[in-house]
């Protein structure tokens, strides 16, 4: 034996005789083989398991992929249901509209489609339903409309068939899209939600207005969030918005750059309506306003978000009822679509329009005002604001609403709060957890 053989070949190992060497080749051959196969099989599994072929057979069945679980259509058609549709959206006053309202079911969809009703314009509500915040507040928003006459047909944006068969039973005027993932921090868990509704939706929208005859004139939500590392305030449309923080403003800013080429080829009208911070009754659980009220109420403590240099985050609240004034002023303005047949005939309408309320109060005054109309003291716990999207600062110049729409935001965040706290108690009533 050669003194070689004594050697490791690795350090720590000796070199091993060669019978011995041979079972453990063919014994570590055996193990490859078992653990290969074993993810093989899973991987068919998967696919198998995964696969729409394998689902229960419904019409629409349910998307594995998260950001996907939005394309939920529930069934539609038939003579009752065209029946419905054409029922909703028929004018009832003079120089009415017939709108197509999308997000009907969601905070401000609900507020803009009542106020459309409420004044004799036929409305249409779209809405997934989609359970990126608790389903039931939508569905309880779905009774409040359908108790007023607006039937909230269940699907999504992307729904192309459906959206065509809309147009088909119905010649909107108008369409108001309020459809969207909203949430900016929620883009950092689920990007592409944001991407199917807020790009994709929004181009299936307009493919279908496109081709409607006549094309209907659209509003749609945008968002103050464009306005993104934008230091110059307040904040006016002639800023920059190329700067975006967030996935969420990164899509909305999309949305605006889409409704610029749907307007130039094809003669659609479009006005988009930057909203700061909307709240009030009804609202968004996912808004720190209404967060902050039910962590208070249960005695949890709540973060307040200073920025890095130890400043004060601060924030442009907006009360619903002033964007909805906004956005029945974008509606009674808008221009006719010039196209037909997917077709431009002539320059038509494009528009921008910021709908704040032009008086950023720090989000620890918001804390304050909540502490006195709840009376409870609320445990503070303040933080560096977290690099996840969202701004320091926002603050709208309104002048061109005021002067094109004649926009006057006229609720203080003192009474709006307590319209919504109002609201809250009343909802969840004896309810002690609500969630997200
Ligand atoms: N509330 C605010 O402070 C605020 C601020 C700026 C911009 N916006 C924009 O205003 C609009 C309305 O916001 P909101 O606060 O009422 O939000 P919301 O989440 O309450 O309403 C949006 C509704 O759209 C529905 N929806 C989402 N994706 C859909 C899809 N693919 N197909 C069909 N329906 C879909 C949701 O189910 C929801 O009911 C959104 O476009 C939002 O981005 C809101």
């Amino acid at each position: 034996m050669s003194h070689l053989d004594h050697i490791p070949s690795t350090p720590g190992k000796f070199k091993m005789e060669k019978s011995y060497n041979n079972r453990m080749r063919w014994h570590s051959s055996l193990t490859k083989l078992t653990f290969w196969s074993f993810i093989f099989i899973g991987v068919i599994f998967l696919f198998f398991y995964r696969s729409p072929a394998s689902q229960p057979s419904t019409t629409h069945p349910e998307p594995s992929d998260p950001s996907r679980r939005s394309l939920r259509t529930s069934s539609w058609g038939g003579p009752e249901w065209e029946k419905r549709v054409r029922t909703s959206a028929r004018i009832r006053s003079r120089n009415g509209f017939s709108v197509l309202v999308t997000g009907a079911a969601g905070f401000v969809g609900t507020h803009v489609s009542s106020a459309l009703k409420r004044r004799g314009d036929g409305v249409l509500g779209l809405d997934n339903f989609n359970d990126y915040y608790d389903p039931s507040l939508k569905r309880a928003r779905q009774g409040l409309l359908e108790r007023s006459g607006v039937f909230i047909v269940e699907g999504d944006i992307n729904d192309v068939a459906l959206l065509k068969k809309l147009f088909e039973v119905v010649a909107f005027t108008h369409v108001m899209h309020l459809a969207a993932q909203a949430g900016v921090r929620y883009a950092m868990e689920n990007p592409g939600s944001y991407v199917h509704s807020n790009i994709a939706g929004f181009v299936s929208l307009l493919e279908v207005c496109k081709e409607a005859n006549p094309q209907p004139s659209i509003v749609w939500a945008s968002s103050s969030s464009v306005y993104g590392l934008n230091t110059k305030v307040p904040f006016s449309e002639k800023d920059r918005t190329d700067q975006p923080a967030s996935l969420y403003a990164a899509t909305k800013k999309a949305g605006e750059e889409i409704a610029h080429t749907y307007n130039h080829i094809y003669g659609l009208s479009l006005t988009g309506l930057r909203f700061f911070t909307v709240y009030g009754p009804w609202g968004r659980p996912d808004m720190a306003y209404f967060f902050f009220t039910k962590d208070i109420l249960k005695g949890k403590s709540i973060s307040i978000f200073e920025t890095q240099n130890h400043e004060t985050v601060a924030r442009d609240f907006t009360y619903i009822d002033d964007i909805v004034k906004g956005c029945l002023a974008a509606l009674d303005t808008a221009e006719k679509s010039t196209g037909s047949g997917g077709k431009k005939k002539a320059p038509a309408q494009l528009r921008v329009f910021n709908l704040g309320n032009t008086s950023p109060v720090p989000v620890s005054n918001l804390v304050s005002i909540l502490e006195k109309l709840l009376k409870v003291k609320a445990k503070k716990n303040i933080t560096k604001l977290p690099r996840n999207g969202d701004v320091p600062y926002t603050h709208a110049n309104i002048s061109l609403a005021q002067r094109e729409l004649g926009y006057k935001p006229s609720t203080d965040l003192q009474t709006g709060l307590k319209k919504f706290v109002r609201w809250y108690l009343n909802y969840y009533g004896g309810k002690k957890a609500v969630s997200r």
